[in-house]
């Protein structure tokens, strides 16, 4: 599971962050999210600001971004409600940075089926590269991270980097997508598998073959 905790509140950290406000554009995007909502339901708007400030902070810095303190006290005011309440989003999302990352956030699936299909090997490539978990690296591009199940056990064993899912890896293929990251090039997002196009099985369906084609109604068989 993934270590988390909340970067100390400094005196340094509060003069970094402390005038934090949204840029226009994200402040448009705020105004949009709260707007789903009705009246009086602003604070149902959390998530997504917590999201956008992090983004804004990532576009600021370079990085995947974060979410210090002075910026949940900002949040926290934009919607009228207690910051602990922001804090408790914040801190139970693993999607929320609490602490500053990379460049990149190479986030490693360590859960059973990941594991069964060589997350061991996927987190002993990242280290290899001189990634630490829970660390930046030195060039300030990596951070590693292991978390808790993706929602792409079939496609076992997968990373999330910033945005991204890489599915069906070995640590070869892991080391051709870091390495194109690190180039600033856009490696093909999903299974790296080739000839697999999603979660679809290899070498073709084994069920509902009927269906490849064209529909076909089953209930005649039944
Ligand atoms: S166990 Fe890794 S994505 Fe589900």
């Amino acid at each position: 599971m993934a270590a988390r905790h909340l970067e100390p509140d400094t005196a340094e950290l509060r003069a970094r962050w402390g005038n934090f406000a949204f840029t226009k554009a994200w402040e448009a995007k705020a105004r949009t999210a709260i707007a789903k909502y009705p009246d009086g339901r602003q604070r149902s708007a959390v998530m997504a600001l917590l999201d956008f400030a992090q983004r804004q902070i990532g576009e600021e810095t370079n990085t995947q971004g974060w979410v210090p303190i002075p910026v949940m006290e900002y949040i926290a005011k934009y919607l009228d409600m207690p910051v602990i309440r922001v804090v408790e989003v914040a801190t139970f999302y693993t999607m929320y940075n609490l602490v500053p990352v990379g460049r990149f956030h190479v986030q490693v699936c360590g859960t059973t089926p990941c594991m069964l299909r060589g997350s061991d090997a996927i987190m002993q490539a990242c280290k290899n590269r001189g990634m630490r978990k829970g660390h930046t690296s030195d060039d300030g591009l990596w951070t590693l991270t292991e978390v808790e199940c993706m929602g792409n056990c079939s496609s076992a064993p997968m990373v999330q980097i910033n945005d991204d899912n890489y599915e069906d890896l070995t640590p070869e293929r892991l080391d051709a997508v870091l390495d194109a990251l690190a180039a600033g090039k856009a490696p093909k997002p999903g299974t790296q598998e080739p000839g697999r196009h999603t979660v679809e099985p290899l070498g073709g369906p084994t069920t509902l073959k009927a269906m490849v084609k064209a529909n076909f109604d089953y209930r005649k068989e039944w």
